[in-house]
């Protein structure tokens, strides 16, 4: 059995506190032009007339959903196009010997960058992070202009939303001539035991020659500052490329884990031979080992650990594709309280924020790098840039990944067509050995959508380490069959469908929406799908189906259910007007679906009861009532204070069930632990629409114009009860010190822009996003809709 020792360390952070090295944000004041200007990358160019903004920033999120957009429905009918940005900026005197670049997160996509009218050069891949050095054209001292001109017209490029636009976070990154290269340091740990970690500390240096005889200092630190180990070592390299290979040892470790993702500090401190400081970077780091076994599936640090994960597209929703870190964060907060212990970056590399946020939370992720090789799945999407780009993309991606805690496997693809015939094998080599000399640390996998082995050629290609599974739940039983002494773990799985607080019964007879490929289903009139977890596109299941096998199965290391959140584009099962998906566990509002809960009760170690559905019927109408819940033996249920009996869950039973004749009042669950209530809830019939309550995930954020309070807007009966089908139209006010960001409902249907400031309520819900302004302030927020109450709320910006 072979382990995975490993120590990994994030993202590169500047330490400006040596003066030796700044990391500018560079986001704010840029001019942007919606539309192609082939002079605007002229120095001269006048852009006054062009709209300021700060980046990150997504294009199409702002326009309006249209079906005939060459964007299709697929990737949500928004508009794409070609847009400019341009950046004026000075560069003082003291700067003229210094190395200057531009990073880029991520710019969707086909960048093309100038600096004072110097061409940079292009990067067509949406997703990959990416600089420029920009000192030899820079003017010390005076003004400089930098354009970027975003070409996402050549549609359609995706089968998902990507957004369009600098919709990541921009850095200028000032060091001295000779500094630590790019993304230039990289830990390692050959060791770890309860006892010590062996720490390798692999540091590269640009531009050595310019100056002889300097050292590496490094030094680790843990969580409290206290400095835990330390070493120095020459810097050599025979050309401007140079570097140190260092170790070190911190004894009794600190362990990442899930549940305690304890972070180190490790800084590389370049100084010369007067011991003047050239360069410091700082990393955060995390110990921490674990291995796939065959028969045993998963372990962290030695615990058995089934992956509950899911897979999470890039966009925020109501935000798009605009990187805003509070919303990973909240996407990644509902997440983990239902229980997910790590996610699946589909089908890209995430922005650096992420897996930040994921080293420090407590979640491992799966970092994928692409959803097609050389053969195609949309007319104009990244095949085109295969063979110039691949092996450029998927070695930035690792080496600026490879030091984050979080990740604990590299996939090369998903679904990749090139499964199917001999080609496959030789990309896969290929792309894994890229993936090796960099990286060795992690498994390297594949998310396959043919189970079969004896017809995937990927598998075939024998350089997999961990054979990744997607849906064909139906084999589940027989794995260890077809794929004897393998590593197996589900990268994808369920694709079930829903809407928040729509209900079709009865609730267990399953539809297979669409039941195969060609034919079309009738559905909804008003494009919802049931709740119940009873809708499952073909090759998926519903949630209940798979996680039962997966929990059955030892060897099936866990899985990730497709998707933890709804997204923008991809709406199987319908046509137009749906525009964003139903896969979701959560909306795309952020409101958890009813199985959320399923999850919760059984992935997480607090006590849950959740009673589903509302209790708004027709009098005498039979209605199937289920309650999700954990840490008690049974349910009871009582409706307006009569029983309907105890249910028990048996054998693999994730819920119970009643059926019962509805008459308006009170349907109540208690749930029993050894004859003592662990909890009680209930669902009343309510009555009309009456009033609006807002409530704030969080009443005071940071101000400067990047943080973000999100505000439910809940429509109420006279009594305070949501309203389950209430969809009144809503306007939504913001003044003071903050903006409003967007809004939406979760409905996968509602063609009203993002960017309006109203909207209609979806089964009692909307979602206003305010976020904060450079300076700070109150910010006042209000809601109103014709008959009802208002609701007014206050947010403090600091
Ligand atoms: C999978 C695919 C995902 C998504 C999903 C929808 O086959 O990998 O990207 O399209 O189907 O069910």
């Amino acid at each position: 059995m072979k382990k995975l020792f490993l120590i990994l360390f994030s993202l590169s952070t500047a330490v400006a506190g040596a003066q030796s090295r700044q990391t500018q944000d560079f986001d704010a004041g840029w001019k942007f032009y919606l539309g192609n200007d082939s002079l605007a990358s002229n120095i001269t160019y006048n852009d006054a007339k062009w709209r300021s903004l700060n980046v990150p920033h997504d294009w199409s999120i702002e326009g309006k959903f249209d079906e005939k957009s060459p964007t299709l429905q697929a990737e949500g009918g928004l508009p794409a196009g070609i847009g400019w940005y341009r950046k004026t900026f000075t560069i003082p005197s003291t700067s003229k010997n210094k190395a200057i670049s531009i990073v880029f997160d991520g710019v969707q996509h086909n960048s093309e960058v100038w600096i004072n009218g110097h061409y940079l050069g292009k990067r067509p891949n949406g997703y990959i992070s990416f600089e420029y050095e920009l000192s030899p054209y820079l003017k010390y001292g005076g003004k400089n202009v930098l354009a970027v001109k975003v070409d996402n017209s050549d549609q359609p490029n995706s089968r998902w939303y990507t957004g369009s636009g600098i919709y990541r976070n921009v850095w200028l990154v000032t060091s001295a001539q000779t500094h630590i290269a790019p993304w230039g340091v990289f830990i390692s740990t050959p060791k770890v035991s309860v006892a010590q970690a062996q720490v390798s500390v692999q540091t590269r240096v640009d531009n050595v020659q310019a100056l002889k005889n300097i050292e590496a200092k490094t030094a680790i630190y843990d969580a409290d500052g206290k400095k835990v180990a330390e070493t120095r070592g020459p810097i050599d390299g025979p050309d401007n490329e140079g570097g140190a290979n260092q170790s070190l040892t911190i004894a009794k470790p600190q362990l990442w884990s899930v549940s305690k993702p304890y972070l180190y500090t490790v800084t590389v401190t370049l100084v010369d031979s007067k011991g003047k400081v050239v360069d410091q970077v700082s990393n955060k780091a995390g110990i921490r080992w674990f291995d796939f076994d065959a028969d045993k599936g998963f372990s962290l640090n030695g615990e058995p650990m089934k992956i509950q994960g899911v897979c999470l597209h890039h966009d925020a929703g109501a935000l798009g594709a605009a990187v805003y870190k509070r919303a990973i964060e909240r996407q990644l907060q509902i997440m983990k309280d239902m229980g997910v212990n790590a996610i699946r970056t589909s089908h890209n590399p995430p922005a650096p924020e992420l897996l930040d946020l994921c080293d420090k939370m407590g979640l491992l992720v799966m970092d994928e790098a692409f959803d097609m090789w050389k053969k195609k799945k949309n007319k104009n999407d990244y095949y085109k840039e295969w063979d110039q780009w691949h092996t450029r993309d998927l070695q930035d991606q690792v080496v600026r990944d490879r030091n984050h805690p979080s990740v604990f496997i590299w996939s090369i693809g998903n679904e990749i067509r090139e499964q199917f015939d001999s080609t496959g094998i030789s990309i896969t080599r290929e792309l894994v050995n890229t993936v090796k000399k960099l990286d060795n640390t992690r498994p390297v996998t594949s998310a396959l959508s043919e189970w079969n082995p004896d017809k995937n050629f990927i598998y075939k290609s024998g350089a997999l380490d961990l054979v990744g599974l997607n849906y064909h739940q139906e084999v589940y039983a027989d794995l260890k069959k077809h794929y004897p002494g393998q590593k197996i773990i589900g990268t994808e799985q369920v694709s079930a469908l829903m809407s928040r607080g729509h209900y079709d019964m009865p609730s267990d007879s399953v539809r297979m929406w669409p039941p195969d490929a060609k034919t079309k289903i009738k559905g909804n009139p008003d494009y919802t799908v049931s709740a119940y977890d009873n809708v499952a596109a073909y090759w998926g299941s519903t949630h209940e189906t798979t996680w039962k096998l997966v929990k059955k199965y030892d060897y099936f290391s866990g899985m990730f259910i497709w998707t933890g959140f709804d997204y923008l584009g991809e709406p199987t099962p319908y046509p137009w007007p749906a525009r964003s998906s139903y896969f979701g566990i959560v909306d795309l509002a952020g409101f958890p679906k009813d199985v959320y809960y399923m999850y919760q009760s059984e992935w997480t170690n607090k006590p849950v009861l959740h009673l589903l559905p509302h209790w708004n019927w027709k009098a005498g109408q039979t209605v199937d009532v289920m309650a999700y819940y954990s840490q008690a033996d049974e349910v009871e249920l009582f409706l307006n204070g009569r029983s309907l009996g105890i249910q028990k869950k048996h054998g693999d039973d994730l819920h119970v069930k009643w059926k019962v004749k509805f008459e308006p009042g009170v349907l109540k669950a208690v749930s029993r632990k050894a004859g003592q209530t662990v909890l009680t809830t209930q669902v009343v019939t309510t009555g009309q629409p009456y009033q609006i309550k807002l409530s704030t995930d969080r009443s005071a954020i940071k101000a400067g114009g990047k943080d973000l309070s999100y505000v439910t807007i809940s429509i109420l009966d006279k009594d305070g009860n949501v309203v389950p089908g209430a969809n009144n139209l809503v306007d939504f006010k913001v003044t003071g010190a903050g903006v409003l960001k967007g809004m939406d409902n979760g409905y996968q249907a509602d063609l009203e822009p993002f960017t309006s400031s109203s909207r209609k309520a979806f089964n009692g819900l909307a979602l206003g996003i305010v976020g904060s302004v450079a300076k700070g302030g109150s910010i006042s927020v209000s809601a109103t809709a014709t008959g009802l109450k208002s609701a007014n709320l206050t947010i403090q910006s600091r």
